[in-house]
């Protein structure tokens, strides 16, 4: 079959959101980085991020970046919670467009989930000395047992909170980014109000489903209010809860539904982050953990999904969507581990222009490591000079050619 005859796999078809067109449907996963020092992107993120654009991906998120500095995890955590943050992020994002691929935010709040260190220290609480501010949340629980106990937040600092996501989403258009999503999952601000594990309030945000989901629908208001017409709106959701959780896929649909009638385009189906004492086991994490919650959304609602968790498998992202179980494939430890997932996954499902998908400086030497590759057949004899008159035969065997020792 020749080059154009071949089908080109869906993985590989451009996505049109809104007026954005992405190359190919791979996304980079929102990674945390814990490299920031008040918020602000480094170096570390621009080389970061900037290679998973460079090995080929059609959406690049960054991290989560808090939106406001109360609604970090760590000191380290980004945010996008103050002007002088514009600049560095549009430094990112100028780079990720230059590479082909489209840049996106994740904007989140982590409520009761404050002041710890980060994973390489366990996420261990700040001592005294180590400068703790006290969390927000819906209700004053922690969120593990003997954890640090959050202000029960009031009608003003919900005003408030909301006002921080709308000028986080406008900073976020200023700094560049053309994908929004608002981070609804893993047990931060948004999922603690939607969980009655963790939202015991009385009031208008809280009791049964409707009361409980107001906050999140507020807060997709106040950014779809700012967030351009012609650009997507993501938003991650924790399909199901942790081991112990109660919140399912039945109350995930009922959330969807509400969100598509405030302008998401997207859901990112991920899962777990409030546990406690209720009937659910956890998601054991095998390849594709979380595609089920993405088929489950898009069949029931025509919401489109992205599919994440354990993807690694090239034919295993293009059956997801060739099935209609999802619209994007998202990645993340993957491509830590390489960061070109995409070129190889090309090759692999035989895409006709693979070298197509990095920047020429990569592509033209790759083009002549893959023709030398087919100058000399393995097997064929081969001979490496070592001076004008010398030359030794190499054997394909040891990969080598050795000049005789006894000379
Ligand atoms: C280093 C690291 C940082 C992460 N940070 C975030 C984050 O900021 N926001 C988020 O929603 N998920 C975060 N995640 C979860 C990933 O986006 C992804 O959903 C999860 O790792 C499953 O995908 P994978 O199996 O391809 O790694 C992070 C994962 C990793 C490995």
């Amino acid at each position: 079959m020749n080059n154009e005859s071949r089908e080109v796999p869906l993985l590989f078809t451009p996505i049109k959101l809104r007026s954005v067109v992405a190359r190919n449907r791979i996304v980079s996963s929102p990674m945390c980085q814990y490299a920031s020092d008040d918020g602000g992107p480094e170096e570390w993120q621009l080389v970061n991020f900037g290679r998973f654009a460079m090995g080929g991906c059609g959406i690049v998120f960054g991290e989560e970046s808090a939106v406001e500095a109360r609604g970090r995890k760590t000191h380290h955590c980004a945010g996008i919670y103050k002007d002088s943050h514009i600049a560095s992020y549009r430094r990112i994002t100028d780079f990720i467009k230059s590479l082909g691929a489209v840049p996106a935010i994740q904007l989140g709040h982590c409520g009761r989930r404050a002041s710890q260190h980060g994973p390489l220290k366990d996420r261990a609480l700040l001592s005294e000395a180590e400068r703790p501010w006290q969390g927000i949340s819906p209700s004053p629980l922690p969120p593990t047992p003997g954890g640090a106990i959050p202000r029960e937040m009031d009608e003003s600092d919900i005003r408030a909170t909301l006002v921080a996501w709308r000028e986080a989403a406008q900073r976020s258009i200023d700094a560049g980014y053309d994908i929004c999503e608002i981070h609804g999952a893993h047990g931060y601000l948004i999922h603690q109000f939607l969980s009655p594990l963790s939202n015991l309030r009385s009031d208008g945000y809280g009791g049964g489903l409707e009361g409980r989901m107001r906050y999140a629908l507020e807060v997709v208001e106040a950014v779809r209010a700012v967030w351009p017409q012609d650009k997507p709106l993501f938003f991650r959701t924790s399909a199901v809860e942790g081991a112990g959780g109660v919140w399912g896929i039945e109350e995930t649909l009922a959330l969807t539904r509400e969100l598509q009638q405030r302008g998401v385009d997207v859901v990112d189906c991920s899962s777990g982050g409030v546990g406690g004492d209720g009937p659910m086991p956890g998601v054991p994490r095998v390849p594709g953990f979380q595609a089920g919650y993405a088929r489950e959304i898009r069949r029931r609602t025509g919401m489109p999904t992205v599919a994440v968790g354990m993807i690694a498998d090239a034919h295993h992202a293009e059956a997801i969507l060739r099935d209609g179980n999802a619209d994007l494939i998202a990645l993340a430890r993957g491509l830590m581990d390489n960061p070109n997932w995409p070129l190889h996954a090309a090759r692999e499902l035989g895409y006709a222009d693979p070298l197509g998908l990095v920047h020429q400086r990569e592509a033209q030497r790759l083009r002549l490591l893959e023709q030398h590759s087919k100058e000399y057949p393995p097997g064929s004899a081969i001979e490496i000079p070592f001076g004008p008159g010398e030359q030794v035969s190499y054997s394909w065997q040891d990969g080598i050619a050795a000049r005789n020792d006894r000379r």
